[in-house]
């Protein structure tokens, strides 16, 4: 039987209509609530494609179950961190930077940046890539990212 599981994204109370309560937080943002920007890589907690904020954490939405979760916690999409016309200093970073190539990993690499700049706001090059060594990028795009990282860091 269907159950409804009340969740904060992008600073919204939403409702979803879940049949199994450990469902992974990544099928309902992209199922039920259409938010696109958090991609299926592995599955596994193995790529870093599917990373959404959670408290301003970055967290692997594919590995974290809905029965985790409360209405009280902040979940934060790409699309909840900045818009179109007022991009977060990071998405704006990497399109200064066009550190994209296929694109599948940016949602992971910009999550993932934009939380660890929460924690080190001038990171040095090594900062970062440590930061990003578990989000995988099969373009080779990580050069482009790295500087777009530390744009961002500049203008942040
Ligand atoms: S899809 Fe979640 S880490 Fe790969
Ligand atoms: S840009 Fe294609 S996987 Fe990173």
């Amino acid at each position: 039987m269907a159950i409804s599981k009340s969740l904060n994204v992008n600073g919204e109370r939403v409702a979803v209509s879940i049949d199994d309560p450990d469902m992974p937080l990544l099928y309902a943002l992209r199922d039920n609530l259409a938010l696109k920007g958090p991609r299926f890589g592995c599955g596994l907690a193995q790529c870093g494609a599917c990373t959404v904020h959670v408290d301003g954490k970055a967290v692997r939405s594919c590995v974290t179950s809905l029965s985790s979760l409360n209405e009280g916690q902040q979940i934060v999409t790409l699309e909840g961190l900045g818009t179109p016309e007022k991009p977060h200093p990071m998405q704006r970073a990497f399109i200064e930077e066009q550190a994209v190539q296929c694109g599948y990993c940016i949602n992971g690499m910009i999550m993932e940046s934009a939380a660890f700049l929460t924690t080190n706001k001038k990171p040095s090059e090594t900062d970062i890539k440590k930061a990003l060594a578990n989000n995988l990028c099969r373009c080779g795009t990580h050069a482009r990212i790295v500087r777009a990282v530390l744009r961002a860091s500049q203008s942040i």
